[in-house]
């Protein structure tokens, strides 16, 4: 079974974006667990699957608002990182008319592994630029 532990390592030390990426890896896991569950029907899935896609949006939102305040030199990179991951996720609603397979939980177990890997390295990458950007720490230390 994959692991679906949130991991240190996946700490940015942006707290409100790693709240928003927490709430992204327990959508995951609901939806892992669901497809697990091979007696399950697909309707439960398909909402949550909206919700996953919803919570992604808003974080890839208030990111790349983030890169355009700061001026972000790898912003155009990191854009392209969120809209191909959302075409996955688009994707994988469309093929997912026989969910409860093993297929379709290999499918799903690579989009999270995806999900993750962005984490570990553009995100990472983005983070440090944002810790050490002047807008940020006033931003943080005004209150
Ligand atoms: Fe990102």
């Amino acid at each position: 079974m994959a692991s679906f532990i949130w991991e240190n390592k996946f700490n940015s030390g942006i707290e409100s974006m790693d709240a928003q990426r927490k709430r992204i890896f327990e959508c995951m896991t609901m939806i892992y667990r669901d497809i697990a569950d091979f007696g399950n029907k697909c309707d439960s899935i398909n909402g949550l699957l909206d919700q996953l896609e919803i919570l992604c949006q808003i974080h890839y939102l208030d990111e790349e608002q983030l890169m355009d305040d700061l001026k972000y030199p790898l912003a155009a990179d990191h854009k392209l990182q969120h809209d191909l991951f959302l075409a996955t996720l688009d994707q994988f609603k469309v093929d997912n008319k026989q969910c409860h397979t093993v297929s379709t939980l290999n499918d799903f177990i690579k989009l999270r592994e995806t999900f993750i890997t962005h984490m570990l390295n553009d995100t990472m990458v983005l983070s440090e630029f944002i810790k050490q950007s002047p807008l940020y720490s006033s931003a943080n230390t005004s209150h």
